[in-house]
């Protein structure tokens, strides 16, 4: 069953999206070469514990930390860790997830690490770019694979390929609800989009080939042919006028960096 949410808890998962968000953009933020994967976590799990929030992957199903953060050939689920230090040239992809008031958030980017080659900045724009193009087809009628659909037809159109081992999902009062969302498929099928419908849509972009495998730490997903891939998520309610992004993040101020 696919829960529709009240407009009242759409606002509590507003807020706990806001905040994912701030986590997102106060890591940005941090990361340049010389910080590890374990630094961001810590700013992290005290930005979010500070919030009056719970550490959503933190537990889950063993997790050990609060963020995922997946370097270079690292599709997601990468473990942080104080030994893991980021260089120019890497890309890294951040994702977080919290609860606020039993709703939760989820949301991840990726982002370049200092000057990044052509090629790996491409694998950005695209894959963040599929992820909204995904977004504009989220309102009431529409169906699950619409989405899936929207990603894969941008992403093989620049030449680059979606990754089919991991799937978006519902989000609410669990982290993971129904229904699942490929990153692929044909249009019009699966279940019909309704108003309070809410969605983690998550594309995972591959330079190279789709192929994943799971290193033996049980949880790190890397690419089989070591190419760089990318992961751009936002969690978003289906709303009567559209999607509306409860992960949306406050345009950073302009400034010298
Ligand atoms: N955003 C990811 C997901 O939706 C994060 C899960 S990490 C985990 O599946 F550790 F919590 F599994
Ligand atoms: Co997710």
């Amino acid at each position: 069953m696919i829960v529709c949410r009240s407009r009242a808890e759409l606002d509590k998962m507003r807020a706990a999206g806001r905040l994912v968000g701030q986590v997102l953009t106060a890591l940005a933020a941090k990361v340049e070469p010389g910080v590890t994967t374990g630094d961001l976590d810590a700013i992290a799990e005290g930005l979010i514990v500070d919030a009056g929030a719970i550490p959503a992957f933190k537990g889950y199903h063993g997790y050990p930390a609060t963020i995922c953060a997946s370097v270079n050939d690292e599709v997601i689920h990468g473990i942080p860790s104080g030994k893991r230090v980021l260089k120019a040239g890497d890309i890294i992809s951040i994702d977080v997830g919290a609860s606020l008031e039993g709703y939760f958030g989820d949301s991840a980017v990726t982002l370049a690490v200092g000057r990044i080659s052509e090629d790996a900045a491409r694998l950005l724009r695209v894959t963040e770019e599929s992820l909204y193009k995904a977004i504009e087809v989220v309102k009431p009628g529409a169906r699950v694979s619409d989405i899936g659909h929207a990603v894969q037809s941008h992403v093989e159109a620049q030449g680059f390929s979606v990754v089919r081992e991991f799937v978006g999902h519902g989000i609410g009062q669990e982290m993971h609800e129904e229904p699942q969302i490929p990153n692929y498929g044909e249009p019009g099928r699966g279940a019909r989009l309704a108003e309070g419908m809410v969605l983690a849509i998550e594309p995972m972009v591959n330079a190279g080939k789709p192929g994943v495998k799971v290193l033996s730490d049980g949880w790190t997903a890397v690419t089989r042919d070591k190419s760089l891939s990318a992961h751009f998520e936002h969690t978003v309610a289906v709303t009567a006028n559209g999607p509306w992004i409860l992960t949306a993040r406050d345009v950073p101020a302009a400034g010298p960096r």
